[in-house]
């Protein structure tokens, strides 16, 4: 099959490379010459675990390209996939789709002969029929077809998910296009992985019911851990008690400083406004955005608990910056609301983060940004860890103990044992365990 990827963010540069890799031949376009100039030296502007030398592969095997005029790509395609930014608009939280609709007007243009056109950016529930919309506007005559294609990837895991997907699901009503789409993913038939297909706006609305219903997931467990803090239960020996159950599962159930990342809080986001225009309000994940707000908000005053609640004139070690680990992604990142907080409350911040300090600096100002985690905690008075890097895991903790002006540890995603901690001389607080 010949692929078009329209736009090389994440989903749409690991989409790229993966079909590719299936054996299509795949040509991603972006507007940005900068960004195509240095996908074509091989450099890759993500951080994502084993990428590079998948993109490498495939272009040395002539699979892959990248190009800034996308005419030649998409005119040639089976199938064109666009895979663009889709951000909170300012204000309102609805997804902003002028880059989808970009790419729709672009396409249409260009389709020739029969060509089926895959969102898999998250786009709102009607999106598919706009872009359908959009294209017959300009193009009577085109033979196409609009399908939704949501993407469940993972950064950090995006490659695995990719070609290990716990299922694919395919949006549209139309039979050719079935035929193509099922192609394009047929490597996959190999794990069994199940296709499900539905309509367009069924699958539109599966991408957003998921990650609301891990966000909501999340959210849960969170709110669990301050009752256990309160009560005095311990949140994993909870976790594992509900997750053992089949119909719970265990995953997505580790206590922490809130979600962030650049799908869950907006994707919650436009939920709600979805369905709050549609006239059918989503309560639970209206809380679960309100909640996880004020959870990241309120980190801070932890921080502060474990230093008897003054920070003035304090020194706070910051062990992690981005969202989660194995990314260089700063979106929406409790870093972002800590880390201001602590210094506005007068502590001062050093902080460490194997891949997220570039993007940090640009957006968190008075941040002393250290070579490594030893540098971090040297003269602090408290060590907290906020993104859970497996170099976190493994931390020599008598040399931390030596460095620090005293051995307090706020971990706050649960990395340590409190009985070990203790046993060493380390003040420490976690989540949801005492
Ligand atoms: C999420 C979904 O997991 C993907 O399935 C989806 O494709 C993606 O959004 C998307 O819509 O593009 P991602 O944002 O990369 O993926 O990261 P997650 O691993 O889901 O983590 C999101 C946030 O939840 C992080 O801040 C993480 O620390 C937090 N989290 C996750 C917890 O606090 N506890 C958990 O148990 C799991």
């Amino acid at each position: 099959m010949r692929v078009a990827m329209i736009g090389t963010g994440y989903v749409g540069l690991v989409s790229g490379a993966c079909f590719a890799d299936f054996g299509h031949v795949v040509c991603c376009v972006d507007k940005d010459p900068s960004k195509i100039d240095r996908l074509n030296q091989g450099q890759i502007p993500i951080f994502e675990p084993g990428l590079d030398a998948l993109v490498a592969s495939n272009v040395r095997d002539g699979r892959l390209s990248f190009v800034l005029d996308g005419a030649e790509a998409i005119r040639t395609a089976d199938a064109v996939f666009i895979a663009v930014g889709t951000p909170s608009r300012r204000g309102d939280g609805h997804a902003d789709l002028s880059y989808v609709y970009a790419a729709a007007e672009e396409i249409a243009g260009l389709i020739d002969g029969f060509t089926v056109v895959v969102t898999k950016s998250t786009v709102p529930v009607g999106t598919g029929d706009e872009i359908e919309r959009i294209i017959r506007a300009r193009r009577p005559d085109a033979e196409f077809a609009v399908v939704s294609n949501p993407e469940f990837l993972r950064e950090g895991a995006a490659i695995e998910d990719f070609k290990r997907p716990d299922r694919v699901v395919v949006g549209t009503e139309d039979d050719r296009a079935r035929v193509v789409m099922a192609e394009i993913y047929r490597p996959l038939s190999l794990n069994e992985t199940p296709i499900l297909f539905t309509a367009r706006r069924t699958s539109e609305l599966i991408k957003y019911a998921a990650n609301a219903f891990l966000a909501l997931k999340i959210t849960f467990i969170n709110e669990m851990a301050d009752l256990c803090e309160a009560v005095g239960a311990d949140v994993q020996q909870v976790a594992r008690g509900i997750g053992l159950d089949k119909r719970i599962g265990s995953k997505f159930l580790n206590a922490g400083p809130g979600y962030g990342g650049s799908c869950f809080p907006k994707d919650t986001l436009a939920l709600v406004r979805t369905a709050t225009d549609a006239g059918s309000p989503v309560r639970l994940v209206e809380t679960t955005v309100q909640v996880n707000d004020a959870r990241k908000k309120a980190m801070a005053g932890r921080i502060a608990g474990a230093l008897g609640g003054e920070l003035k004139g304090r020194t706070v070690a910051m062990l992690g910056l981005t969202f989660k680990p194995n990314t260089d992604d700063m979106r929406d990142s409790p870093a972002l609301d800590v880390i201001p907080a602590l210094i506005a409350r007068g502590a001062t911040v050093q902080a460490f983060d194997p891949e997220g300090m570039e993007e940090a600096a640009r957006l968190l100002d008075d941040v002393q940004f250290k070579d490594g985690p030893y540098e971090a905690v040297a003269g602090a008075d408290v060590v907290v860890i906020l993104t859970e890097w497996n170099q976190f895991r493994a931390l020599d903790l008598d040399r931390v103990k030596l460095l620090m002006r005293q051995p307090v540890m706020v971990d706050l995603r649960n990395v340590y044992r409190p009985e070990d901690m203790r046993a060493r001389g380390f003040a420490y607080t976690s989540v949801g365990r005492t």
